[in-house]
């Protein structure tokens, strides 16, 4: 399989950005999440040049910082120019203690609560409505600018629960209703700087993008005429997937940016869009690669069925398997060349569907082995929770010598605000 340059076999052992993993696992304790910052510009550079080089406006990559808020991460993303994809008040308060101006924030809520809404606005984000009486609140609140998020017709992703487009979505204005939306927010004294989209997630196939951008941009076409609107910005969220399996493609950034910029300006020419700036919110795909999730092997156990390497990383620290069904490559950072076996990995949380990796086929697994959990810089510690009483793990980024990006929680942290 290939693994990414930044996590290789050195002396016996697995590394990332040149760290041997046993080492940091030692050096920090486990469960721990381990961060290439190296990695995050690397992917962050890798998809920006690849779409301006297509277009010739505006290109702004909104961070979708869902995926991982850890301030450190954001700074580095902050630094290289970028913008953030917000979907809660704490998102847009996190990239603004991140160093980004409330300009460089859009902030993408649903289910919006008036508290929320005041919050944002105070703040000076820009806010991308998911529903038509959320341009009155937004008003109300005293509110200046803002967009609409479409919901598209159409919809794409690797797990039903990350669709977000098409009939059966909870998210975005209807189509039909997206003329209404602008002139509604207009006569409200709103200003409309942009339009937005988000499909879905997990998606490795440009093709799939490119249907979504026509329809964006025949609704976008039809808001401009209709309702008077110039846009600032078109955003066609994020959803960019990566090859979470060994043999899984990755995505072809330059085939992606040639397909979905031809599509975007094509759009423009047809329906006298001008040039607004192509905005797009990879989330995954700038930080999922970019981490390894280490946790050392407490027991192992064998029934006439399975062999489980028990672990101290569960669905508390990492719920896609348990949550998506997802699979996350494991490596066995200790013991890289052993003879392959069958396990089990299982985590400590007390329910069944406490599996990192089912029947997975890893190098032997001794009890003390460091086991490495690939891909889990997104949605790994941003889904962390205490369930069963287990403390937060804690977080390294690599940038020079390793340093905690955050402390590991202790006992006494899970006590702290009861009353
Ligand atoms: C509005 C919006 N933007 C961006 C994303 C990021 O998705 P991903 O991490 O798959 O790129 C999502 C995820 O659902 C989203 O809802």
């Amino acid at each position: 399989m290939t693994v990414p340059g930044h996590v290789e076999v050195r002396d016996g052992n697995l590394a990332i950005a040149g760290h041997d993993c046993v080492d940091l696992a030692e050096e920090f304790g486990t469960p721990l999440y381990v961060t290439s910052a190296d990695r995050v510009r690397e992917n962050y550079r890798r998809i920006r040049d690849a779409v301006e080089a297509e277009y010739g406006g505006g290109v702004r990559v909104h961070y979708a910082c869902k995926a991982n808020t850890n301030l450190s991460v954001l700074r580095i993303l902050e630094k290289e120019g970028g913008h953030i994809d917000a979907v809660s008040l704490g998102e847009v308060e996190s990239a603004l203690r991140a160093g980004f101006s409330p300009d460089r924030i859009l902030y993408t809520g649903t289910a919006v609560s008036t508290e929320e809404m005041e919050g944002v606005v105070a703040r000076g984000a820009t806010v991308n409505v998911d529903s038509m009486d959320g341009l009155e609140r937004l008003a109300e609140a005293g509110g200046e600018g803002f967009s609409v998020r479409i919901n598209p017709e159409v919809g794409a992703g690797h797990h039903d629960h990350c669709i977000t487009g098409g009939p059966d979505s909870k998210f975005g204005v209807w189509e039909d209703d997206a003329v209404e939306a602008y002139k509604t927010g207009k006569e409200l004294g709103l200003e409309p700087v942009g339009i937005h989209m988000h499909i879905g997630s997990g998606i490795l196939d440009a093709d799939r993008f490119v249907p979504a951008v026509e329809k964006m941009m025949e609704v976008a076409g039809r808001v401009a005429d209709e309702a008077d609107v110039e846009f600032e910005f078109i955003d066609i969220g994020g959803g960019v997937g990566i090859p979470y399996r060994p043999g899984e493609t990755p995505l072809d950034v330059e085939d992606f940016a040639e397909k979905v910029v031809t599509a975007f300006d094509d759009g423009l020419e047809e329906h006298s869009l001008g040039k607004p700036a192509l905005a797009m919110e990879p989330g995954r795909y700038l930080v999922a690669d970019t981490t390894l999730l280490l946790t050392r092997v407490s027991t192992v156990k064998e029934t006439p069925f399975h062999t489980f390497a028990g672990v101290d990383a569960g669905f508390n620290t990492l719920l896609r398997p348990a949550m998506y069904g997802s699979y996350h490559h494991v490596f066995n950072a200790s013991n890289p060349d052993g003879e392959v076996g069958e396990y089990g990995v299982a985590g400590p949380v007390c329910e069944s569907g406490d599996l990192l990796a089912r029947d997975r086929e890893i190098p032997e697994i001794r009890r003390g082995d460091t086991l490495a959990v690939r891909d889990a810089g997104a949605y790994g510690f941003a889904m962390a929770s205490r369930y069963n009483s287990r403390p937060l793990p804690a977080e390294v980024l690599i940038a020079g010598e390793p340093r905690l990006m955050r402390e590991r929680e202790s006992l006494d942290d899970l006590f702290e605000r009861q009353v």
